[in-house]
């Protein structure tokens, strides 16, 4: 019965396929993202039906107490279609790796790397989207990036000396007043339209994003007015514009690259994770991405490309720039004998480099090949990972997307490390908003597992050897 059940929803997935394909050859005008959703979501509902019919009661391998006390490492216990990361490969997009999506995804007139607003309609949608279809969504973007005056008054009383990440989490709380959810919720919206208004709430955060990233950074490091949201641009070039650099294309071309490849690693990361735990208690996207905010902004989750810069510059002072080999290496040791962490290296799931460190490399050699601080990062890449190895503690010796991102933004003159993070998190936000979307259309319910006392588990565990 189950396969039968299976083979029906394949089938009701391939006809919507199908519908859709005729409809961008024979309507002129290809259905916007919010309408392929609403053409995607029933079949999708009837695969994870069939899908918990099929294997609901079989078991998925055992829990180790290991697991419990060990931060849940490899416990499988979510689903999330959008992305999915493999430990020797690395992440794949709705099953396209980074190279992929670099080919695949629309580019800007005159640009090379993938367009961000092209990743949000794969994660959303599994599809490839049109040139036409990702113009709309930037505007559609541009058109919602203004903030309520509030919002901005809140951010222009934070103190500059209050780090932007603690202004980025407030001011996205605060975006909670206007919640299309929180409202519609109030006013007794059936469980099956959920979706909708936590569509439009997630359009609204990933829109007004770039417009509160902006405003910290003219806050916190001085500048000008803001310009205005140019509603012709993309959501990358206006992000560059409110920060002061539109005028140099390379840099808003890595913004593109930038805003791709951080967007989203699977689903038990810190801050997609607790995106999706806040928002099970049905809080507004707002509320549920700011505390997404908040777990980023810990240093062993996104913060870490602040202190990997803070790191190379300490070094740089500490041993001079073009320090010997030995110089560096004697650096990491020390870093390391001091109960520290070296930034920007190791992963709690990846064994190999992450190719979002690589797709960074990449973005360097063809833009900044004789930078003297790039030259530092590529030769940390050569000595840190062996160090690691030699110390013997860290399961993955090899750099994460952090350990490159600092030294792009310094080449450009974004040197203000105390921001690099707030960059991260906008990026986040579509992995975050494309997650919360599937979790409301799909009725995941609140998150709530089970936490046993160290006593409970020396009862339980007592008289098994296994
Ligand atoms: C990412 C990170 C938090 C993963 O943690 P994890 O899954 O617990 O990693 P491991 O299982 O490999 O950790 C085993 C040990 O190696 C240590 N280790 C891991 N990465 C290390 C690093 N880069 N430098 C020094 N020690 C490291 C851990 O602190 C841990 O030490 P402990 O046993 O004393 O607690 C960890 O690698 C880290 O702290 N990296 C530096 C921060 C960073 O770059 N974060 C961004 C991640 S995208």
């Amino acid at each position: 019965m189950s396969s039968a059940l299976r083979a029906a929803v394949q089938q009701s997935r391939r006809s919507v396929f199908a519908r859709s394909a005729r409809y961008a050859s024979t309507s002129a005008k290809a259905p916007t993202l919010k309408e392929r959703l609403a053409e995607l979501i029933p079949a999708e509902i009837e695969n994870v039906k069939a899908t918990r019919v099929a294997h609901g009661k079989k078991s998925f391998g055992p829990v180790l107490v290991d697991q419990l006390y060990g931060g849940m490492r490899g416990l499988p216990a979510l689903v999330w279609d959008g992305s999915v990361l493999d430990p020797e490969e690395g992440i794949r997009f709705r099953g396209k790796s980074i190279p992929e999506i670099q080919e695949a995804l629309p580019k800007a007139p005159g640009g090379s790397e993938p367009l961000p607003e092209g990743l949000f309609w794969l994660l959303l949608t599994g599809e490839v989207p049109t040139q036409e279809q990702v113009a709309a969504l930037s505007k559609d973007w541009a058109a919602r990036a203004a903030l309520p005056a509030f919002v901005e008054e809140i951010l222009d009383r934070c103190p500059p000396t209050l780090h932007p990440m603690s202004q980025f989490s407030l001011a996205v709380t605060a975006l909670n007043h206007d919640s299309a959810f929180a409202k519609a919720y109030q006013e007794g919206i059936s469980k099956k339209e959920y979706w909708q208004p936590t569509f439009e709430d997630s359009m609204d955060l990933i829109a007004k994003l770039p417009s509160i990233a902006g405003r910290i950074f003219r806050n916190v490091y001085g500048g000008d007015k803001l310009p205005a949201i140019d509603l012709e641009k993309d959501y990358s070039y206006n992000l560059a514009n409110l920060l002061g650099y539109a005028d140099k294309p390379d840099f808003v071309e890595l913004m593109r690259l930038y805003l791709t490849i951080h967007a989203d690693h699977e689903g038990g990361n810190v801050s997609a994770h607790t995106g999706k735990l806040v928002g099970s208690a049905l809080s507004d996207p707002f509320l549920a991405f700011a505390a997404s905010l908040n777990g980023l902004a810990g240093p062993l989750h996104g913060l870490a490309n602040q202190e990997v810069l803070l790191w190379l510059r300490k070094m740089q002072s500490k041993i001079g720039e073009n320090a010997t080999d030995e110089a560096v290496r004697d650096y990491v040791w020390t870093t390391l004998k001091a109960g520290q962490v070296v930034p920007g290296y190791g992963h709690a799931v990846l064994r190999k480099t992450d190719p979002r460190y690589m797709a960074q490399r990449e973005f360097a050699l063809k833009h900044l090949p004789n930078d003297s601080l790039f030259k530092l990062v590529a030769q940390v890449y050569n000595i840190v990972p062996n160090v690691l190895l030699e110390a013997g503690k860290a399961k993955n010796p090899w750099p994460n997307v952090d350990a490159h991102s600092g030294v792009l933004l310094t080449y450009y003159g974004l040197d203000q490390m105390g921001f690099y993070t707030v960059l991260f998190g906008v990026s986040r936000a579509f992995g975050v908003a494309s997650q919360l979307i599937w979790d409301r259309a799909l009725g995941a319910p609140i998150e709530r597992p089970k936490s046993y006392s160290t006593e409970a588990i020396n009862e339980i565990f007592k008289d098994k050897t296994a």
